[in-house]
């Protein structure tokens, strides 16, 4: 993986079912198609050099080719192990106009299923580019932003500090892995990622926890470039972390295990944007939903949407569903999952794998991992004092069970969160935007301009506000129409 790679992906040959996929979703995607109509002809992405890392679906590659047709050029891996869809990223390898034999499309760097070296390879290769190297990110969840974060880091101070051991602080697989990738690139070459880093104009963020790390830079001070948090525009995380997931979760749920969801006890832990469209979802399949949640207010809110409120443990043998949705660590412990009704469905549709302790389950006594099928996991927990052998189902290791068992967020909802990218990137781009180096989010107009873009295909009738009407609550015809404190 050291040279720049062309591409690499599981097989050029499902191009053309992917090219189908694209062309339906793009119907589906009218922001992004409004975008390449407006910004077609002026090319405001030229001379852009975007290394992209996120989920690499069919609603992906219709941003990636809204990309080039701004006038940028791409280098695109996934941000997730199990969430490429492997004909999606053929058909962006060989392009609209290219064939499987002679592929002429965006490099991408994916396929389902990857190991987690394979993992960081790809995202290296999204870095490394045949001449210059990218000008600017497009990150989900913030793993290329800490590449090269990580990798500068490590070239200043000269070297990789040991590896904490098994058990110690800080010790995980990944960690591991990510190390040694790192260390294999600083042998390469090392000024790579100082070089990199001081290349890069600026980076957009697409979710809650790459967010998260942005914003815990800045505070130290060790933020590289600028950044836009789009995940923060409301046409992004009021939408897609709450309607997309209302469609994706249900989705993962059903293809993995195909188990009733209706009378059943569905336990949602946190009450955030993605446990609000989670919660919905599963009352909506009849479920009886019981949340979890550490904030008063989410608490507060979830019990006045009529959700009994309970702590996990309270709660452990009557689930017959637990879904984390936090954006934390050890939300569900290996104790909890050892405690668990028998048969139980558990899976994670936050960001990291960390949120459920899948490594701590395989470190119990006697425990074994039966697979179902690639992606749905049963572990066997053996019989203990008083109780009989029993198993829960686990999705997706842990990862993101909507991406991994399913196909993610469907195209619609996409369609907002990735004109929200496709601006930041235009502002990133912009030589006459100035970007100091902190976490910015886009302007009020522009995440109402997002919202607007999809008024028609919905059928829409949009009131006007009077002239009388603008003055007497004080804002302007055309908008913005809520001051920054306004909630949603
Ligand atoms: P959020 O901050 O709105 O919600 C998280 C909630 O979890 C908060 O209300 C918080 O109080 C609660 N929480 C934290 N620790 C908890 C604990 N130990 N027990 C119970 N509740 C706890 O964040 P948002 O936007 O809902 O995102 C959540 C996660 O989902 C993030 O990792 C985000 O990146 C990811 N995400 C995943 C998507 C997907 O397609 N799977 C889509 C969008 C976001």
């Amino acid at each position: 993986s050291e040279l720049p790679g062309r591409y690499k992906v599981r097989d050029l040959s499902l191009a053309a079912a992917g090219r189908h996929q694209i062309r339906l979703a793009e119907h589906e995607m009218p922001g992004l198609m409004a975008l390449r109509e407006e910004y077609g002809e002026s090319q405001p992405l030229r001379g852009a050099r975007i290394a992209g890392s996120l989920h690499m679906t069919v609603q992906t590659a219709v941003l990636i080719e809204t990309l080039t047709a701004l006038g940028a050029q791409v280098r695109w891996a996934s941000c997730n192990i199990f969430s490429t869809q492997d004909e999606a990223a053929a058909a962006v390898a060989v392009g609209p106009h290219g064939s499987p034999e002679d592929p002429q499309g965006v490099p991408v760097f994916a396929w389902k299923g990857e190991s987690l070296t394979e993992y960081w390879d790809c995202t290296e290769q999204i870095l490394l580019w045949p001449e210059e190297g990218p000008n600017l990110i497009l990150d989900d969840g913030g793993d290329a932003t800490m590449l090269v974060h990580e990798g500068r880091r490590f070239e200043q101070t000269g070297a990789i500090p040991a590896d904490p051991e098994p058990g110690e602080q800080g010790y995980s697989d990944e960690l591991l892995v990510f190390r040694t990738v790192l260390r294999r690139s600083l042998a390469a070459d090392s000024q790579r990622w100082t070089r990199i880093a001081a290349g890069i104009r600026g980076v957009s963020e697409e979710t809650t926890t790459g967010v998260h790390r942005l914003y815990q830079l800045a505070a130290a001070g060790e933020l590289l470039f600028p950044a836009i948090n789009v995940n923060d525009s409301v046409t992004k995380s009021k939408f897609d972390n709450r309607y997309g997931i209302r469609h994706s979760l249900p989705d993962g749920i059903n293809r993995a295990t195909d188990i009733l969801i209706g009378g059943k006890v569905a336990v949602v832990c946190g009450y955030g944007d993605v446990g609000k469209g989670a919660a919905e979802a599963l009352r909506g399949q009849g479920a009886r939903v019981i949340v979890t949640e550490v904030d008063p207010i989410c608490a507060l809110q979830a019990a006045m949407d009529g959700y009994q409120v309970a702590r996990l443990e309270s709660v452990l043998d009557s689930g017959d569903f637990f879904i984390t949705t936090t954006g934390n660590v050890d939300v569900i412990t290996a104790d909890h999952l050892v405690g668990m009704k028998n048969k139980a469905v558990v899976g994670n549709i936050g960001h990291f794998d960390n949120e459920i302790d899948i490594a701590g389950l395989s470190r119990v006594p006697g425990v074994r991992r039966e697979e179902i099928k690639p992606q749905v996991h049963e572990w066997v927990i053996p019989a203990d004092e008083g109780q009989e052998e029993k198993s829960i189902i686990v999705l997706s290791e842990g990862r993101l069970l909507n991406l991994g068992n399913a196909t993610g967020h469907p195209s619609f909802v996409m369609s907002n969160s990735f004109a929200n990218q496709v601006i930041a990137q235009i502002e990133l781009h912009d030589p006459n935007a100035e970007y100091d180096l902190d976490v910015h989010r886009l302007p009020k107009v522009l995440d109402e301009k997002v919202a607007r873009l999809h008024l028609d295909a919905l059928g829409v009738e949009l009131t006007e506000l009077t002239k009388e009407q603008a003055e007497y609550i004080d804002v302007d015809v055309a908008g913005p129409y809520k001051s920054e404190h306004y909630r949603y």
